[in-house]
């Protein structure tokens, strides 16, 4: 592990690159990491950031968006494989329908989401600012992609709008139950329980927070309580127990986890760097074409 590590160090400053990490990674790869955070940090981050390659240690449509935002830097994903199935659960055709059907219609479009889907899509969110923005748009009809639990959260903190949903959902976060919940609080009664918003509303109407991976975060930090049920994916743990030494965080359930997140190893950034391979490529129009819903989400979300 040593190793790895000081060959990570090595390689980083030959080829002029930065390790971005999502909080839902193993842990030795958020502690290799030169940025840390939730996927609007992330994207927003990618524009700024001053490197040749940045390897993105997330799943492939974080890795595609920080390429279309980015497209003279080299990405690299360390593994290709890790996607998220949520990415790819909208169907262009209801898109359309309810197109013609509300011509007034906004597609919001969750930053968990294919390229291609990004395309038909008026403005792209994440979990920490999809409320801001569905607000600050003009249209009263909004079709919400892929993510409905999102999309109901959203819709329950802007009842003036006419939210649709789609029935995309987040396999890591749906599995939570009402029974989950109930017995972490009779286990640790003084808790609170800080939820993520891609979790069913029968979850999230049991919290005491609902935020981005990012916002749950902060919250436990600012917190008075001393200890937390954390209800969303087991590695933002690493950084929570990292952050608040004198408090104490429990998993809402015992397996809380993304197993696409947690492919990438070491061995697999250190595969990448060396060799250059798994660089995402993004087609020219079709990079255009995404770009428009995130630098407007960039831009309204400011
Ligand atoms: P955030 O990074 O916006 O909290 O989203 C969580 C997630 O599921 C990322 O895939
Ligand atoms: Fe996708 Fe869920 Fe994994 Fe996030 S936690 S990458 S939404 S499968």
């Amino acid at each position: 592990m040593i190793d790895l590590r000081a060959r990570i160090e090595t390689l980083k400053k030959e080829k002029n690159a930065v390790i971005l990490t999502h909080y839902y990674v193993r842990e030795e790869v958020q502690q290799v990491a030169d940025y840390i955070g939730d996927s609007f940090y992330l994207s927003k981050l990618a524009t700024t950031v001053d490197a040749d390659t940045i390897v993105f240690c997330g799943v492939s449509f974080m890795g595609e968006s920080a390429k279309i935002l980015n497209p003279e830097k080299t990405v690299l994903l360390p593994d290709e494989t890790a996607d998220c199935p949520m990415a790819h659960m909208a169907d262009i055709n209801r898109i359309e329908e309810l197109r013609s059907k509300y011509p007034d219609l906004a597609v919001v479009c969750y930053i968990n989401s294919t390229a291609r889907l990004k395309t038909y899509a008026d403005v792209c969110v994440t979990s920490s600012n999809a409320i801001k923005i569905v607000k600050a748009l003009p249209n009263q009809h909004i079709f919400f992609i892929p993510d409905e639990n999102l999309g109901r959260y959203v819709a329950s903190q802007i009842p003036e709008k006419h939210i649709i949903f789609n029935d995309g959902f987040c396999h890591v976060h749906t599995e939570i139950t009402a029974g989950d919940v109930e017995s972490a609080k009779e286990t640790h009664p003084q808790a609170l329980f800080l939820v993520h918003p891609e979790c069913r509303p029968e979850i999230t109407a049991l919290a005491d927070f609902i935020g981005s991976t990012s916002e749950i975060i902060d919250y436990a930090a600012k917190s008075k309580a001393k200890d937390f049920i954390i209800g969303t994916e087991t590695g933002v743990l690493y950084e929570l127990r990292q952050k608040n030494p004198d408090k104490h965080f429990y998993s809402v359930r015992p397996v809380q986890c993304c197993t696409d997140m947690k492919k990438i190893t070491l061995e697999q950034i250190v595969h990448v760097l060396e060799t250059g391979k798994h660089a995402v490529t993004v087609d020219e129009e079709l990079r255009q074409a995404s770009n428009v819903p995130l630098m407007k989400m960039l831009a309204l979300a400011k």
